[in-house]
């Protein structure tokens, strides 16, 4: 089925309705300005109108005729409008001036209208490597139940990731749909739906009107959550094993909404969540970039919000941002924030110089050499002439002289992507890339070709600058061990800038070098000339941890279908495997909990539980006005008659943050939490590891349950001193018994 088009209502507008008197009155003070409109430039916004529909087909009437009262006529709301989402939001999306935004905003059954804006795609070994090996606990019976929606760039369904082998019919709850579509062959009982959202002109240059996925991304993450068992999968030989998701008997429902070239819109992704909700969905995972840290503007948050109300729980990247500072997106308290980590093997080629000595470059690089050494040059001295030097430099696209490159391996720093395609473009036969960064994950390179840091390039040019005629040669890459876990040097780091006093990211989960599904319809590397193509391919991001975490999800729910959001998630961040802050200096900050632990993580003895209003709590202590709020609760909300939460943070988060304040001696935080008892009764005493300078105490020191889901009630109080800027002290609170341990990290800093 095309996405959402906008029907023609059933019947006529009811003259009776308010909506006359106010577009009358609207239509009065509009004739003034009418010719200054006439002219102004057009962008697609959202409006949202209230969280839940009434009835759908009342709902569209209701969205066309607040759209006719601000467009003058009800033919040109229609020509305007792009999308009626009507299953689980009331809400639209309409190209509008902003003068007309802001007349809509102005209206009283309007909560709130958000321009449309772009986001990016945070672009088999790894479940052993957790834990979590094949032959894992399961209860298949739940696991065939729930259903994993994936927002990305779509799938391929003829990938051996999404046979349906061992699988009935969907299940019952199950409302969603699936094509037909265009070149797409359909869904199976693996695949049990299937939509495409773009209505932002419709067309889709170089990718196409179908869930079919023609970059790869989409079929990558599907697989890693939820694919089936694919033995000797492998790229090239590497990493060969067997891919599979972390939920493999779980069902895939595929939204696409990121498209070739373009990104994706929050109409879109407003459109898949209203779409994903009303389906019947369990988990949704999004390996997409936020952006915005308001959590009542934010496509993502919104919807996720509503979602986690219904029961789903969402998971998104935390993005490709890092090492810089608080540049961790997609941050609100009911997301699963996911950063990257590293797992026990890396892939590596060695380049043997002309004078017999080694060195080690990263990369894929497929090709065995055909000679023992071939001549090797710098860009520079390779330059078509002297003004070339400096992009010759980089091996920029026409700054070399295809006679000096012609034969040899080329010596570059990193310029952009695809130098080798450049390279080789012009007779090369490969080359050396030097890069200070994008050092841990491995590139594919379209013809022989390794990346070195600085210190390997500083030995290669010197050299070159001695040797008389200097040769080299690139071997086929190998896999080689390395320790583990480590932060991605990419992952993007907290503090989160939505909120001091929420620690985000909030767990980590392997995203370098992930084997996974892949498409046939593009070579490997995207390159102009690459002929390599695989059904599976190795990639980096936190969109490859997103869906790991997202399979996580949908294994711990298919033991424990009744848990909350919130309780999966604190099931998760508790027993997380802790990380190392030796290897990463920025401690939570770049890791979150630490490694997420599958089969821990079923089993967690207690869990942080929250209902809405701790969210909104949180939302009226972090100062949001509370008539900000009405987007995410349909209605406005009084913040000052909202009992304050549960203390320094309000909310009943399985962390606790405490952001230093510069004008203050001691800065005192007291952080109120409340845990279920998910396991037998037990009794739990606290640990507390508190960092020099820091101050923890707990109270009561000890929690007793004499039964299952029982609550206990218990304090934090953190004081640290004044600190220097940007320092990050880690500490943590760990409920033991003899059967569990419950770890809460504590962090605190200083801006
Ligand atoms: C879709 O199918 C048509 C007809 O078989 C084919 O020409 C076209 O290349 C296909 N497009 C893609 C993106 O696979
Ligand atoms: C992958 O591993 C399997 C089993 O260990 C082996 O039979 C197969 O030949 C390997 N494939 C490659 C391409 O190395
Ligand atoms: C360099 O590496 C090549 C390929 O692995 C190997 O054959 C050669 O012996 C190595 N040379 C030295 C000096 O280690
Ligand atoms: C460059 O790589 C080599 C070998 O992997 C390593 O020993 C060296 O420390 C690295 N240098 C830097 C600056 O990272
Ligand atoms: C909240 O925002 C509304 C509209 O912008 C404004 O009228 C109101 O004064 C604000 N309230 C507070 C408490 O800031
Ligand atoms: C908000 O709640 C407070 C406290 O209950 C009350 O005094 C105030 O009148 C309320 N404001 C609105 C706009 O309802
Ligand atoms: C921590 O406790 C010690 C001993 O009671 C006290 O001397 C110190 O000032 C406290 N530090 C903070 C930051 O509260
Ligand atoms: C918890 O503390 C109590 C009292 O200090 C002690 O008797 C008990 O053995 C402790 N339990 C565990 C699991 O450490």
């Amino acid at each position: 089925m095309p996405p959402q088009k906008i029907m023609t209502p059933k019947k006529l507008n009811s003259f009776f309705s308010p909506y006359w008197v106010l577009l009358v009155l609207i239509l009065l003070c509009r004739s003034t300005s009418y010719a200054v409109n006439e002219d102004e430039q057009k962008d697609f916004y959202i409006v949202f109108l209230g969280a839940y529909p009434v009835k759908r087909e009342e709902a569209f009437e209701t969205h066309l005729n607040v759209l006719s009262a601000v467009k003058g006529s009800n033919l040109e709301a229609r020509e305007s409008m792009v999308y009626s989402y009507t299953k689980s939001f009331n809400a639209f999306a309409a190209k509008l001036s902003k003068q007309e935004a802001n007349m809509l905003s102005d209206m009283n059954e309007v909560l709130a209208v958000f321009p449309n804006r772009y986001h990016k795609l945070h672009t088999t070994r790894s479940w052993d490597f957790l834990g979590l090996p094949l032959t894992a606990k399961r209860k298949l019976t739940v696991e065939r139940d729930i259903v994993v929606a994936l927002f990305d760039t779509g799938i391929t369904p003829e990938s051996p990731s999404f046979k349906d082998t061992g699988l009935g019919p969907p299940p019952e709850k199950w409302k969603g749909t699936c094509g037909p579509f265009a070149n797409f062959s359909g869904c199976n009982n693996k695949i049990i739906g299937a939509k495409y959202f773009k209505l932002d002109g419709g067309m889709a240059p170089g990718d196409i009107l179908s869930p079919l996925d023609l970059d790869g991304h989409g079929s990558h993450t599907a697989s890693t959550a939820v694919g089936n068992l694919v033995p000797n999968a492998n790229l090239f030989g590497l990493a060969n094993g067997t891919a599979r998701g972390a939920a493999p008997s779980a069902r895939l429902a595929v939204y696409k909404v990121c498209w070739v070239n373009q990104g994706c819109s929050d109409m879109d992704l407003v459109a898949a969540f209203d779409a994903a909700i009303h389906d019947g969905v369990d988990v949704i995972s999004i390996s997409i970039g936020g952006g915005n840290p308001n959590y009542v503007s934010d496509s993502i948050s919104i919807g996720a919000f509503l979602a986690m109300r219904k029961g789903i729980i969402t998971v998104a990247s935390a993005g490709n941002d890092g090492p810089s500072m608080a540049s961790v997106v997609n941050t609100a308290p009911w997301i699963i924030t996911v950063a990257a980590s590293g797992i026990d093997r890396s892939f590596k080629n060695t380049i043997e110089l002309g004078n017999g000595k080694n060195v080690s470059g990263v990369g894929i690089n497929a090709f065995n050499p055909k000679q023992k050494q071939y001549p090797l040059v710098t860009g520079v001295d390779a330059a078509r002439n002297s003004e070339n030097k400096e992009n010759a430099r980089f091996c920029f696209q026409d700054s070399l002289d295809p006679n000096k490159v012609k034969g040899r391996l080329v010596y570059c720093k990193l310029g952009t992507w695809g130098t080798e395609a450049v390279v080789k473009g012009i007779g090369g036969i490969g080359t050396i890339v030097e890069s200070e960064q994008y050092l841990d994950a491995a590139q594919i390179f379209m013809a022989p070709a390794t990346i070195v840091n600085f210190t390997i390039g500083d030995t290669i040019t010197n050299y070159i600058k001695s040797a008389r005629s200097p040769s080299a040669v690139i071997y086929k890459s190998r896999e080689v061990k390395r320790e583990a876990p480590f932060a991605a040097s990419f992952t993007s780091r907290g503090p989160n800038p939505g909120s001091q006093r929420l620690l985000k990211p909030d767990i980590s989960a392997p995203g370098i070098d992930i084997l996974a599904s892949y498409t046939l319809r593009k070579s490997l590397t995207g390159l102009k000339g690459d002929t390599q193509f695989s059904q599976f391919t190795l990639m980096s991001g936190t969109s490859m941890a997103c869906p790991h975490v997202s399979g996580v999800a949908a294994y711990v729910k298919s033991f424990h279908p009744d848990w909350t959001p919130a309780a999966i998630k604190s099931a998760i961040i508790t027993t997380a495997k802790p990380m190392s802050r030796r290897i990463n200096s920025e401690g939570e900050f770049a890791f979150g909990a630490g490694q997420v632990n599958p089969t821990r993580a079923v089993n967690p003895g207690l869990v942080y539980d929250m209902d809405d209003l701790a969210y909104i709590q949180f939302l009226c202590h972090e100062g949001y006005n509370g008539s900000t709020l009405k987007v995410l609760v349909g209605k406005p909300v009084n913040c000052s008659s909202i009992v304050p939460g549960l203390g320094y943070d309000a909310l009943n988060y399985p962390t606790m943050q405490l952001c230093v304040k510069s004008n203050k001696e001691i800065t005192a935080g007291v952080f109120r939490r409340r845990v279920t008892n998910v396991g037998p009764p037990a009794i739990y005493n606290a640990t507390i590891r508190a960092p020099t300078g820091v101050n923890i105490t707990v109270k009561p020191t000890s929690l007793v349950f004499s039964r299952t889901l029982q609550k206990r009630s218990f304090k934090v109080v953190v004081r640290a001193k004044s600190m220097p800027s940007m320092q990050i002290l880690s500490g943590s609170l760990i409920w033991k018994s003899p059967r569990y341990i419950v770890r809460s990290p504590i962090l605190v800093y200083k801006p």
